[in-house]
């Protein structure tokens, strides 16, 4: 990809003046630019401030938003190790102001080649327990560090010097851990206490309490390494990778040196599609996310709009889920399988829309290869920069901590991305996902994912949004494309705070949050057959900034679930 935007420093102090500084969290708002009067035409949301702050700093400098991509992702990396990081994957989704130009950079994980099934199965034919979500075999071919240098190359204007400082900093420095990070860490204490590299997470072998100063001196010098050498050198060769190898092999797994020097990012044609005049642009293969949000609005524009809360719309957003994510089995990495695209053919969504009963649930047999004929996990960030470019990127290391390996000598810690290939089609992974041939496990290949970096475009400007929380990603992207889509006025914080509900086709149940749903909307919602699991606790952490056409002022809310943590 060209550079987003022409650099200069002409350029960017006229953008430059343009930016406006807000922590939502206080409800401060404190003018940088030389004529306060200017609204703020740049916007970041991200799951913490520390990374939102590395991403402003960025834009203030005169950087772009791809700029700030690189510092938040890597701030991130960080202050949200249990979240994403260098020894993770995710997909970047661009938008270039000059020439409206998108592409999805593809950083998806990617299966090492002398991965077998072996690693997963015993003698007799039966999983072995954990072996995708804990130790080597967990861990798959991280794709960030090459995203990092692909964007640098590609549409950067700063060096990695740059945009890493914050991250190099805040890593050798310290930062003080919140209240989620210590829940987080208590929640996996017994997976970090495990080894001597990973216990750096904790407070002398024990979840820290809030406030602890976490230092990672390890990633430090890793990520001063690539903002020296860039990651090509300093990451996926050298001593870095060598010691991911040793400590990946040590821990059961199959990693040689080749798998992380033959890694390379993808650049991919985003997923495009229009809904009631509103154009909308989401994650390609090997997300199912955007393929899921075409079927789905396609489904609902057979129907008359309506309030995704209000139980007759809900009813037939939950139906168009079941059958989005009942064709989920069908897909796999595109490089690997070949994919019926036809599943999002307008003649096969008018089909199944009309096999809708708008007041009855339905029953529906899997798919098969015939029917398509004709998050605390993860995070997000979302950007805009003064003049328009965008950035919605959705990065994880899988589980909360991975899978618990830490490269040797590194600080790196690797995902457990393997648990997102299917195992076996009557084997659900950890987010409950049951899939098809089509993700099989295979050396090379890139597991299957929900992550769904989305754009939508209407006549009231851009909303650029995403979220963690594994298949439930794609439910909160589209509750929230909805929401935004209903109304001629912006509400963003209330667009990233409304309460939830998801159906991922099996199990068959509607999953609710435990708050925000009357009685009477799930009495109508059982009446018309749908059964209800209240989720103990409320999920994702949704992250939005939107444009407004014209001169507005543009925004950034995150959702409250994940602490409100926004910069705009
Ligand atoms: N690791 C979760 C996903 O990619 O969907």
């Amino acid at each position: 990809m060209e550079k987003l935007a022409e650099s200069g420093s002409g350029a960017v102090k006229r953008r430059a003046r343009y930016f406006a500084v807000a922590s939502a969290g206080f409800c401060l708002t404190l003018a940088i630019s030389a004529n306060a009067a200017e609204p703020a035409r740049a916007a970041i949301a991200s799951a913490h401030p520390l990374a939102t702050a590395a991403g402003e700093r960025m834009l203030a400098r005169g950087g772009n938003a791809c700029d700030a991509a690189v510092a938040v992702a890597a701030a991130l990396a960080v202050v949200e190790p249990y979240s994403s990081g260098l020894g993770g994957g995710g997909f970047f989704l661009l938008h270039r102001a000059t020439d409206g130009r998108q592409v999805m950079i593809d950083a998806r994980e990617v299966a090492p080649q002398a991965i077998r099934p072996e690693h997963f199965f015993d003698a007799s034919g039966h999983p072995k327990v954990g072996a995708t979500v804990r130790g080597g075999t967990a861990t798959a071919i991280p794709g960030v560090p090459a995203a990092l240098d692909h964007l640098t190359h590609s549409c950067a204007t700063m060096s990695l010097a740059q945009t890493l400082e914050p991250a190099i900093r805040l890593a050798r420095d310290g930062f003080r851990v919140d209240r989620r990070y210590a829940r987080i860490a208590q929640m996996r204490e017994s997976l970090l206490r495990a080894t001597p590299e990973t216990r750096v997470f904790l407070d002398d072998g024990r979840a820290p309490d809030p406030g602890f100063v976490l230092l990672q001196p390890q990633l430090a010098a890793t990520l001063e390494r690539i903002a020296r050498e860039g990651a090509a050198a300093a990451f996926y060769r050298g001593p870095v990778a060598r010691g991911m190898v040793d400590a990946v092999n040590a821990a059961g797994g199959a990693w040689q040196l080749s798998d992380l020097e033959n890694y390379r990012v993808i650049e991919r044609e985003p997923l495009r599609f229009t809904y009631r005049g509103a154009t909308i642009t989401a994650a390609a293969l090997p997300s199912a996310g955007g393929i899921a949000l075409a079927q789905v609005f396609g489904i609902l524009g057979h129907f008359p709009a309506g309030d995704a809360h209000d139980p007759r719309t809900a009813h037939l957003v939950v139906e168009a889920l079941r059958r989005a994510f009942r064709d989920r089995s069908l897909l796999g990495d595109p490089d690997h399988v070949s994919i019926p695209l036809a599943v999002i053919d307008e003649g096969r969504i008018k089909k199944q829309a009309a096999d809708i009963d708008p007041r009855r649930a339905s029953v529906l047999p899997p798919a098969t290869a015939a029917d398509a004929d004709g998050s605390g996990n993860t995070t997000h960030f979302s950007i805009i920069d003064a003049a328009g470019n965008r950035v919605a990127a959705t990065l994880t290391i899988n589980l909360l901590f991975g899978s618990g390996v830490v490269g040797r000598g590194s600080g790196v810690l690797l995902n457990n991305e393997m648990d997102d290939f299917t195992l076996r089609a009557d084997l659900a992974n950890s987010f409950r996902l049951r899939g098809g041939e089509a993700n099989a496990m295979a050396p090379g290949k890139r597991p299957l994912s929900s992550m769904t970096p989305a754009f939508v475009e209407d006549g009231k400007g851009v909303l650029v949004l995403g979220a963690p929380g594994g298949s439930r990603i794609i439910s909160q992207v589209l509750l929230a494309a909805l929401e935004y889509l209903r109304h001629p006025v912006v509400d963003l914080r209330r667009l990233v705070a409304l309460p939830r509900y998801h159906h991922q086709y099996w199990p068959d149940h509607v999953e609710m949050e435990p708050e925000g749903f009357s009685d009477e909307w799930r009495n109508a919602m059982s009446g018309m057959g749908h059964r209800l699991h209240v989720v103990n606790r409320r999920w994702g952490n949704l992250q939005a900034v939107f444009q407004p056409k014209g001169n507005g002022a543009a925004q950034a809310a995150s959702d409250p679930r994940g602490g409100d943590v926004a910069w705009y």
